[in-house]
């Protein structure tokens, strides 16, 4: 591998650590890992730490430890069965005894022989983490959406543009076939002048941890309390029952962060973070860094371009209740050239995943699952666009992960850079906020400011718990 496009110093680094001379923590490497088995010669390598052990992070690191050239040396975690999980598996793959195990990933993130970091944690760290890390130098995989608050989404931009790092966000439709081909058919003008794009994302809440069952079965047995935990309010015995002591493993008061403090409910920590607005975004914020992503990519609205007015309209809990995110929600946005871009959730007349409707009744829908419709019955059948026809070519990808090595040695842009991953969630970001204050948004794309409106603009950024700061 030619290695003089990396960063100054990790070649150096790397030679250092490859002879066991390695600046700050020591890594002892096995006889395998110099260059023997198949395996890239560590002074080639990428190494990698990783933050977050809940449901997304082991997939990311397992697809990064598949890649012979990346070595995960460090696992950070605030759960400590999470952690030992984290520990176990890198270990249990690479064979040895090597990874080392992080509470504060400010710690992690200090040391100068880590290149590359995997963040999957929850959306009120995205920020804080990313930041520390970019600060540090290290090239990152950045979960969706890029954060909590547009804030702090402009924050991680400018730390990833400042510190000179390669970002790949978690968006991986953008590696997938059908997603590419639908983009690169709409971006070619095969459809014509587009006039309107449907966003369509689920609604509800999802009990992605199993751990509303158990309470709800508590619930039960309470008289005239609810079973929804979007009904769920403070000062009722429901709520009481609901409360609990956190468990012993998790650093409860570390896990808030930044956000307000509130008391510990089982059901809206592992993974149902989601449905609290104190930690999460709803469906919305969940998925507008896939559905919406793909929009704006086959828009050609990666940088800069943006709506001009969002409204949106929505059904919402209780705003104290233990799951209190929008659960059904409809977002309307005038982009530029009059295109009328709508975002769903529980509308029956918007289907799930990304609808282009252009000229002449053409049109192109893409979904997961390969899920390739269009209004040409001859594009069906190929999933590849005669080159003739590619007069603008996407970045394809076949694997989003290893997208994100190949850039972090060529230090070209990947297929989903934190610029992209902005754009593509400020359209739910501002639709919530729509929702909220109860009227439309004027939003100005290049200046990134909401328009006349103050109370609607202190929504773009929230407060932080002491002794939280953005840097
Ligand atoms: N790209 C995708 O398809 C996809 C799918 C699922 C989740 N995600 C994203 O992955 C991220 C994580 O979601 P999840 O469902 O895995 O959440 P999770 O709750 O299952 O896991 C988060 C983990 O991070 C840990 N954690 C929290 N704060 C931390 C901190 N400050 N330092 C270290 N560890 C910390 C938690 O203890 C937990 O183990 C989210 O941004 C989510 O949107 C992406």
């Amino acid at each position: 591998m030619n290695t003089s496009p990396l960063s100054g110093g990790l070649s150096r680094r790397r030679f250092l650590a490859a002879t066991g001379f390695a600046l700050v923590a020591p890594t002892i490497i096995p006889a395998s890992a110099f260059g023997q088995n198949g395996r890239t010669a560590p002074s080639n390598r990428i190494i990698m730490g990783v933050v977050g052990w809940g449901m997304q992070g082991p997939g990311n690191t397992g697809n990064f430890m598949n890649e012979a050239d990346c070595q995960v040396v460090a696992a950070c975690d605030l759960n400590k069965h999470n952690l030992q999980s984290a520990v176990n598996s890198v270990n249990g793959h690479y064979k040895n005894k090597d990874c080392k195990a992080y509470h504060d990933f400010r710690e992690m993130m200090a040391r100068t022989d880590i290149d590359a970091v995997m963040l999957a944690v929850p959306d009120h760290w995205h920020a804080l983490v990313a930041v520390e890390a970019a600060n540090n130098k290290k090239d990152i995989y950045g979960e969706k959406p890029l954060a909590r608050t547009i804030a702090e989404q402009q924050a991680m931009v400018k730390a990833v543009q400042r510190n000179k790092r390669m970002w790949q966000t978690g968006s991986w439709q953008r590696s997938e076939r059908n997603f590419h081909y639908g983009a690169e058919i709409v971006r070619n003008g095969l459809i014509g002048k587009v006039k309107r794009v449907e966003v369509g994302l689920p609604d509800g809440h999802n009990d992605f941890a199993g751990t509303a069952g158990p309470l709800q079965e508590k619930l039960a047995k309470i008289p005239g309390a609810p079973n929804d935990l979007a009904k769920v309010v403070p000062g009722t015995a429901a709520w009481d029952a609901a409360v609990s002591a956190p468990p012993e493993d998790l650093d409860y008061e570390f896990w808030l962060g930044p956000s307000r403090k509130e008391p510990y409910i089982h059901a809206r920590v592992f993974m149902n973070w989601r449905w609290n607005y104190n930690t999460g975004g709803g469906q919305l914020l969940d998925w507008i860094g896939h559905h919406c992503d793909i929009a704006h990519w086959g828009l050609g609205n990666d940088d800069k371009i943006g709506p001009s007015e969002v409204e949106g309209q929505g059904e919402f809990p209780p705003k104290d209740a233990i799951w209190n995110t929008c659960t059904k929600y409809r977002v309307t946005c005038k982009y530029p050239n009059d295109i009328e871009f709508i975002i769903a959730g529980g509308h029956g007349d918007i289907r799930g995943g990304t609808k282009w409707i252009g000229t002449d009744g053409r049109w192109v829908w893409v979904d997961r699952g390969n899920a390739f419709e269009s209004s040409n019955a001859t594009w069906g059948d190929t999933r590849n666009l005669p080159e003739d026809q590619r007069k603008v070519k996407l970045i394809k990808t076949k694997n989003h992960y290893r997208d994100f090595l190949d850039a972090v040695k060529s230090r070209q842009p990947t297929v989903s850079p934190v610029e992209v991953a902005h754009h593509s969630a400020i359209p739910g970001h501002l639709g919530l906020i729509s929702m909220l204050v109860g009227r439309k948004i004027n939003w100005d794309a290049a200046k990134e400011v909401i328009l006349d409106d103050a109370e609607a603009s202190k929504l773009l950024t929230r407060p932080y718990r002491t002794p939280w700061k953005l840097a």
